[in-house]
């Protein structure tokens, strides 16, 4: 058995291949189906976000297993493997280990120590739970990963600060403004017209940023008009008008600054819809969506600038130089958590040549005692015979005491697999069969 992760991220591939693969909420469940049908896929999990589509899975065999995946994801995305594989990524084992525990720590994340990406580890780990997508192996490791996560948060000041997708578009767009005047740093937004379409989880920590950085009042615009106002309603402070999308063409109009973030699989805002408007000022486009809101031929309408999630690298690498020292100690704390998986994942895998081993020397001890018995013949009585039955039991259970605890003890995995690999050897294991018919295969991964 072999634990890989096969993916891509924002450090892998561009926004618009990141958009071909990332997979709707409603067809989780049927993708984690396809891919646990595979021979190869024991256990399976996706996590989905803007910034990554990974698979993590227990597999029979490494390169089979890793090119199933593969093919599932070229599939899904409809892109030929030519074209998807430059940007897909295949850890192993402890890579794979590490990367999820980096991952869930907000340590691989665009915005370094940001707080969405550990709910959506909880939510992979549900949903495998949900779906039976998950077997035992995963289910340790992803919530590993998820006490990791909180862990990294708890005890750094990784997650201090509030840091978000959402702040770092405010601060691209303080930054362009910025620019604009001629200044190389963030200016606070109370000159901009401001509308924020879309009206989830993003937009709502868009608003708070966006009240922090000086905006004075702002039009927020959804497809359920009452959600929006519901969203407006946590902030008394901050005049919101709430509009449906059927005002979107007016608020593109008016507006001088424009955040995007729905979960639309298409895109809402075009070059062409832009062109048909009656437009005289600037207008700033920030589009956070994965799918993106707004096609990419946007930027070339006229008094338009256009940025999306991959533009927010610019903003984010000026601000996390101090973050990267808090990181630091977070990765220490990593280090810990993965020895500690490694620790149980390798305890686990001896735990097939103890079972032979029990069941080879528990085959001698029924052999021995059927004889015994015989030779004592009728005179013996039933309570005798329980005895004698129990001391065998119980010198079988003494012999297995050491290498039980031996190979479970922590030591590097060399030396667990050369213990089994003598263990096998000594006691000619292999031919005992396994409880599910097979027969032995010492550390084959
Ligand atoms: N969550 C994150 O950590 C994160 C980070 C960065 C970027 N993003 C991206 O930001 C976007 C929003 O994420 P979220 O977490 O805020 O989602 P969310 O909480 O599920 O909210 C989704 C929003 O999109 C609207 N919407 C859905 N389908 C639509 C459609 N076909 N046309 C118009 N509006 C539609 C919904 O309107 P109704 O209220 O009418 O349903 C709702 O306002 C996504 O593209 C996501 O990939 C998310």
């Amino acid at each position: 058995m072999h634990l890989a992760v096969v993916g891509l991220s924002h450090r892998t591939a561009p926004v618009e291949i990141r958009e071909r693969l990332s997979i709707p909420e409603h067809s989780l469940a049927s993708s984690l189906q396809s891919l646990r049908a595979d021979d190869q896929v024991l256990e399976a999990s996706i996590l989905s976000t803007c910034n990554r589509l990974e698979i993590y899975s227990l597999l029979r065999t490494p390169a089979e297993g890793v090119e199933a995946i593969r093919q599932f994801l070229s599939i899904h995305s409809g892109l030929p493997g030519d074209d998807l594989n430059p940007h897909l990524f295949a850890l192993h084992h402890e890579e794979a280990i590490q990367h999820l525990l980096r991952v869930s720590a907000g340590l691989d994340s665009l915005v370094l120590g940001e707080g969405q990406i550990l709910s959506q580890v909880k939510k992979m780990v549900r949903l495998g739970q949900d779906h039976r997508s998950i077997g035992p192996i995963l289910n340790r490791l992803l919530t590993q990963a998820v006490s990791t996560g909180k862990r990294v948060r708890s005890e750094t000041r990784l997650g201090s600060g509030a840091v978000s997708i959402s702040s770092a578009a405010v601060e691209l767009a303080q930054l362009k403004v910025g620019q604009e005047q001629g200044f190389d740093e963030l200016l606070p937004l109370c000159d901009e017209r401001i509308t924020v379409v879309g009206a989830g989880r993003m937009a709502r920590l868009l608003i708070q940023h966006l009240q922090a950085k000086g905006a004075r009042r702002l039009v927020l615009i959804n497809r359920t008009v009452a959600r929006a106002e519901e969203l407006a309603r946590g902030f008394p402070d901050l005049p919101i008008r709430c509009l449906g999308l059927d005002q979107l063409d007016l608020q593109l109009r008016e507006a001088t600054l424009l955040f995007t973030s729905t979960g639309a699989d298409e895109p809402i805002i075009t070059r062409q819809r832009l062109d048909g408007l009656q437009r005289h000022q600037r207008l700033m486009l920030v589009d956070i969506g994965v799918p993106r809101n707004i096609s990419s031929d946007a930027a070339q309408a006229r008094l338009v600038q256009c940025f999306d999630v991959d533009d927010l690298q610019e903003v984010v690498d000026r601000n996390q130089a101090a973050r990267r020292e808090i990181a630091e100690q977070a990765e220490a704390l990593l280090a810990e958590d993965q020895r500690s998986f490694l620790d149980w994942w390798e305890g686990l895998e001896a735990v097939p040549t103890i079972n032979r081993l029990r069941r080879h020397l528990d085959s001698l001890r029924e052999q021995e005692l059927v004889k015994a018995l015989s030779r004592m013949g009728p005179d013996f009585s039933e309570r005798e015979r329980k005895v004698v039955e129990a001391l065998s039991k119980g010198i079988i259970n003494k012999v297995l005491h050491g290498p039980t605890t031996a190979l479970r003890a922590p030591q590097s995995r060399s030396q667990r697999l050369a213990a089994m690999e003598a263990l096998e050897r000594l006691f000619d294991l292999q031919g005992v069969v396994d409880e599910d018919g097979t027969g032995a295969n010492p550390g084959a991964d």
